[in-house]
């Protein structure tokens, strides 16, 4: 996709600089987006004062377009945006199965005239101990989870990437079981900080940021945060999730930030911020944690990590 300078330089300026933001935010939004993406797209300020850390600054386009992981189109991290050129993401729809009042297959375009779009600023800290920050475009996870009507037996929900060799090359080789999966907690799916994202920047997401829809779990390793989903499904039990069915012993289901619990080839205490050289101190659950500590007051953390 192409931004040209001039869409993308004022956005990140005035995102940059928050004390400037608060009064205004809205009229800076409405002049850059002005491409009017997303119909339902709604401008909220609260959001960069509150999620956004006194040290952030947002990635540029170029840092969060051109830095992936998506091994569907390859392991390096140039790869996502080198081949996902053929991926074609429109239209798209979603499956919503398992144990809900309301199983159906949704086109995205009418559930996106269903939920609320907004900004949400966030920190995605990689596993791999590099971090970005990023401005996403999306709706809470929960609103989705209100149209499936979800039974009470239903205590976690699945993620399933789409399957489509022809034109994800890396689906081609065996480096993971795929369709890539994930999964979460009902408590944690509903969660006011998690959103399934349609966009950033202010642009629609990009194929290797994980067209057209994906999810985003800020306090949680970015490998939770499943691109490209086509079904999420409603279980009783938790759901096998990719990268612990591979490495159970490095990747674990809950994979929620912790500076103080290593992995075991290397420790998660420090970050590099991508455009950054001086390392950061990495934050429990990203700096999320008034948010969502009370998730896991009676769960032992080193255990399940
Ligand atoms: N989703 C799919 N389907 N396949 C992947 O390889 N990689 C994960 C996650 N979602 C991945 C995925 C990992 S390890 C990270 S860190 C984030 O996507 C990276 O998201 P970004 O490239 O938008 O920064």
């Amino acid at each position: 996709m192409k931004i040209l300078g001039s869409e993308i330089t004022p956005y990140s300026t005035y995102l940059n600089r928050r004390k400037f933001i608060k009064g205004t935010f809205a009229t800076a939004l409405a002049t850059t987006i002005s491409s009017n993406v997303f119909a339902n797209h709604q401008a909220s300020p609260d959001i960069y004062n509150k999620f956004l850390g006194e040290n952030d600054t947002i990635n540029s386009y170029e840092e969060i377009t051109t830095y992936n992981n998506f091994y569907e189109f390859g392991t390096h991290k140039k790869h996502p945006s080198l081949n996902s050129g053929n991926f074609n993401p429109n239209p798209w729809s979603i499956k919503l199965e398992g144990l809900i009042n309301n199983p159906q297959t949704i086109d995205l375009e009418k559930l996106l005239s269903k939920v609320t779009v907004e900004d949400r600023v966030y920190r995605l800290r990689c596993v791999e101990a590099w971090s970005m920050v990023i401005p996403w475009q999306g709706f809470q996870l929960s609103e989705l989870i209100k149209i499936a009507d979800p039974l009470s037996s239903a205590k976690y929900i699945q993620f399933v990437t789409v399957l489509r060799p022809e034109e994800m090359p890396g689906q081609q080789k065996r480096t993971i079981i795929w369709p890539y999966r994930e999964g979460l907690r009902m408590d944690e799916a509903m969660n006011s900080l998690t959103i399934l994202a349609t966009g950033l920047y202010g642009h629609k997401m990009p194929n290797q940021n994980g067209a057209p829809i994906r999810l985003v779990v800020p306090w949680k390793y970015g490998f939770k945060s499943i691109k490209s989903i086509v079904a999420i499904r409603f279980l009783n039990e938790q759901p096998e999730t990719s990268w612990e069915t591979l490495a159970p012993w490095e990747y674990g289901f809950y994979a929620n930030v912790n500076p103080s619990v290593d992995h075991p080839r290397w420790s998660q205490s420090t970050e590099r911020r991508i455009g950054e050289f001086k390392r950061r101190e990495t934050l429990m659950f990203n700096g999320y944690e008034e948010e969502v500590a009370h998730l896991y007051k009676d769960l032992d953390m080193t255990k399940f990590y």
